[in-house]
């Protein structure tokens, strides 16, 4: 018990005073893409279970069809290819959700389009959906089959190609959910990132019951081929809607029976920073936190219990955790900690959920 308290201190110790620091001497999307190759070997994984591995029973949660083995998930974006599954297991997150996939591999925008603020714990991205496509992610969600923990979980979260016209969004959707269906534990219909022009309409009523009644159809026949594996469907929405707007989304949800909703993505807006001058894009971690976390509230006090909320936005401790599961999340996600506070947040904050139920 004190060995293993001991190896979760030194690995924080061990990133935040010594890995980090170098780590942010060099460009974001190059640590990134470094960080994911080393996730995506052997050693890396292996090193990560030896210092990090700890589960227990009382972090177990069933929301919809499945029993994830502890609340906390990999948010979308940081393994668009799902290359480093197994990564993501060994560090000991009950879930990782992999994607933005879109039907086609998109370079994304032009570089340098990832950028740390390091004094307000955050980051803006305006990256745009570069990923190498469905049929590649495909066949790295098969490769991981075998690498991974049986009960770790993985969820798909699809997009659209950037030339995609709004009107044939659906038929994107589709392509990946269908192309990823065997594989994916649940799905994430991403209707929110900022940085992919006019993709966030596809949150407005017609468009998205357009998409969630063409997806439903398709989860139910796919449920009759492979008979009952119909996949849980989550809609992953914007920290930056109106009240009215996020009534019309928790309508359309409710009516085509997703099982959720992801609360939230980066946020457009810059006025929880001090005034200056930023970069443009999608702003995730610190700031984002208040943010998504009101709209957190309202979704769960007009949802009426039919749809379980996985919350997303600023986690970087446990009483952010906490107060995320205070306000009925069922689950929660993080990205940006990560980056901040390095792999052992992961198991601290475990710890610290199975210490306050024992207490
Ligand atoms: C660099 C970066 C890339 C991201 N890419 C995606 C993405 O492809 N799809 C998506 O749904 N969310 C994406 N996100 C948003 C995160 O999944 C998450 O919703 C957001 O960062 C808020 O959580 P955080 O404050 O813990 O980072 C990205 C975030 C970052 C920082």
């Amino acid at each position: 018990m004190a060995q293993n308290y001991f190896l979760n201190y030194l690995c924080i110790t061990m990133y935040k005073k010594i890995i980090k620091p170098l780590l942010f001497d060099y460009d974001p999307e190059k640590v990134h893409n470094y960080t994911i190759n080393r996730l995506s070997g052997t050693v890396f994984p292996a090193l990560l279970k030896l210092f990090l591995s700890y589960e227990d029973k009382k972090l177990n949660r069933k929301v919809g069809r499945l029993t994830f083995r502890n609340p906390i998930g990999l948010a979308a974006g940081m393994d668009k290819n799902a290359t480093a599954l197994a990564g993501w297991d060994a560090m000991g997150f009950g879930f990782a959700e992999a994607g933005t996939v879109t039907p086609l591999p998109q370079d994304g925008n032009p570089k340098p389009r990832m950028f740390r603020l390091p004094e307000y714990g955050a980051v803006i991205n305006r990256l745009g959906f570069n990923n190498a496509g469905a049929d590649e992610f495909e066949k790295n969600l098969e490769i991981s089959k075998d690498k991974i923990s049986r009960d770790f979980i993985v969820g798909v979260n699809i997009g659209k190609n950037k030339h995609t016209e709004l009107d044939d969004a659906y038929q994107d959707y589709k392509f990946s959910f269908e192309k990823c269906f065997e594989r994916a534990d649940y799905f994430t219909i991403n209707v929110s990132s900022p940085n992919t022009e006019g993709l966030r309409q596809l949150q407005q009523k017609k468009y998205l019951d357009e998409i969630l009644k063409h997806l439903q159809q398709l989860n139910n026949e796919l449920d009759k081929t492979y008979s009952d594996t119909a996949k849980d469907i989550y809609l992953k929405i914007a920290p930056d809607l109106t009240e009215a707007e996020l009534d019309d989304i928790l309508q359309v949800s409710i009516d085509n029976n997703l099982t959720g909703i992801i609360a939230t993505n980066t946020t457009i807006s810059r006025d929880t920073l001090p005034e200056g001058n930023y970069e443009s894009g999608g702003l995730s971690g610190k700031p984002l936190e208040p943010i998504s976390n009101s709209v957190l509230k309202y979704i769960i006090k007009h949802s009426s219990g039919k749809l379980a909320v996985i919350a997303c936005g600023g986690i970087s401790s446990y009483d952010d955790v906490k107060e995320k599961l205070d306000l009925g999340a069922s689950l929660v996600q993080l990205y940006t900690g990560l980056i901040y506070e390095g792999p052992g947040l992961i198991k601290r904050l475990k710890k610290e959920i199975v210490g306050a139920v024992k207490s």
